[in-house]
């Protein structure tokens, strides 16, 4: 054995396990809203930390001193004061915008709050269904995934379809099917204001945050969300575009499903699909990014579809596989489309 290999590999596991505690105090900095008390404002004592997020002394001082040692604050020793670098504050206290990523520390409780159960389903079979990660689960879901699709989806990416994106303009129906909170529905409601906007999801807290997200930003009265699965819809005139966002993977029956959807859709119509980047092979998955999405992949989407009698396909499904479903569901131009993204790729499906 070689000891120098040993004492590195040592290091890896300590580092591993500052990563889990760094997310977990990183978690803390956005709920308790300490990031965006520090944002923008330089050097700041823990005093004023204390009072700018008005929050208990002693836990603030233990965060801002781990902060500090995980590299998420700098600290200066002869002022003894903490400061959120520009550059950590654009990723971190940026809610709402396409740069934001506090989504993934507000996963990650969720995601290891259900550990010893998925390690039991390991041994037995099944696993943690959907509706078992509660609120948190959708909420973070939603902080993850919402400032893209407000941001990019309507601007940017789909622009990808423009025959789909021209018809929208003057009306047409739209399915965002695993809507989540719904704001793929909600973008696309306001960038395309005569198109009519169906929400569809499986997990009932999910539709009622989707349409309590809707009131809220006045758009209750023009979308509809229901709480149903693709075989119990009414088809109507079929839809000219449907959404699938980062959900196709977490399908419990994703050849049916496409199926239904390959038939809810018209024949001139396109369905959009969005799913975590990851590569076919596992040796080009040997990355942060691919050992993240494993790792949800384990503690959320594959065990809720293995939980619901489902084959797991699991959150890196890769796109030839993808793509070979789409294929099997019965559509036959499918296309990886030409989209820049650190963490997603992006398909067209049309019959
Ligand atoms: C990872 S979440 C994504 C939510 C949202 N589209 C987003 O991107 O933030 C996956 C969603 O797919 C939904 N889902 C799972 N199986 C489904 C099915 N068979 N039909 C429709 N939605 C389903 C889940 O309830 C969940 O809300």
């Amino acid at each position: 054995m070689d000891k120098d290999r040993v004492k590195a590999f040592a290091e890896k596991v300590y580092a591993d396990m500052a990563g889990t505690m760094a997310v977990g105090m990183a978690y803390v900095g956005v709920k308790t809203g300490l990031f965006r008390a520090m944002e923008g404002k330089g050097a700041m004592r823990a005093g004023e930390v204390v009072a700018a997020a008005e929050l208990q002394s002693r836990y603030v001082e233990e965060w801002l001193k781990g902060m500090t040692a995980a590299g998420y604050l700098h600290y200066d020793a002869t002022a003894d004061s903490y400061r959120l670098p520009d550059e950590h504050a654009f990723l971190l206290a940026s809610e709402g915008t396409d740069h934001f990523m506090g989504g993934l520390f507000y996963f990650a409780p969720t995601l290891l709050r259900v550990a010893p159960n998925v390690a039991e389903a390991f041994r037995t079979g099944g696993g943690v269904k959907f509706e078992e990660f509660g609120s948190e689960g959708v909420v973070a879901l939603d902080m993850i995934n919402s400032g893209q699709y407000e941001n990019r989806l309507a601007s940017h990416w789909l622009t990808k379809l423009p025959d789909i994106a021209e018809r929208l303009q003057s009306g047409g129906r739209v399915l965002d099917v695993g809507c989540g909170v719904g704001r793929v529905g909600m973008a696309i409601a306001k960038t395309f204001p005569k198109c009519e906007v169906i929400g569809l999801d499986p997990d009932a807290e999910t539709i009622r945050q989707a349409q309590a997200a809707a009131t809220k930003a006045g758009l209750g009265g023009r979308m509809q969300f229901v709480a149903k699965t693709t075989d119990t819809l009414e088809r109507g005139a079929g839809f000219d575009l449907i959404t699938a966002c980062d959900c196709v993977h977490d399908f419990s029956a994703p050849g049916k499903t496409l199926a239904e959807l390959r038939h809810l859709v018209k024949p001139d119509g396109a369905l959009f699909i969005v799913e975590p980047k990851a590569a076919d092979d596992l040796q080009d998955n040997i990355n942060p990014i691919a050992a993240m999405y494993y790792g949800m992949s384990i503690f959320h989407c594959m065990t809720q579809s293995l939980a619901d009698g489902g084959p797991g396909l699991g959150t890196c499904l890769g796109p030839r596989r993808t793509m070979e479903l789409l294929r099997t569901a019965g559509f036959e131009k499918v296309q990886l489309l030409d989209i820049r993204s650190q963490t997603n790729l992006f398909y067209a499906a049309r019959p």
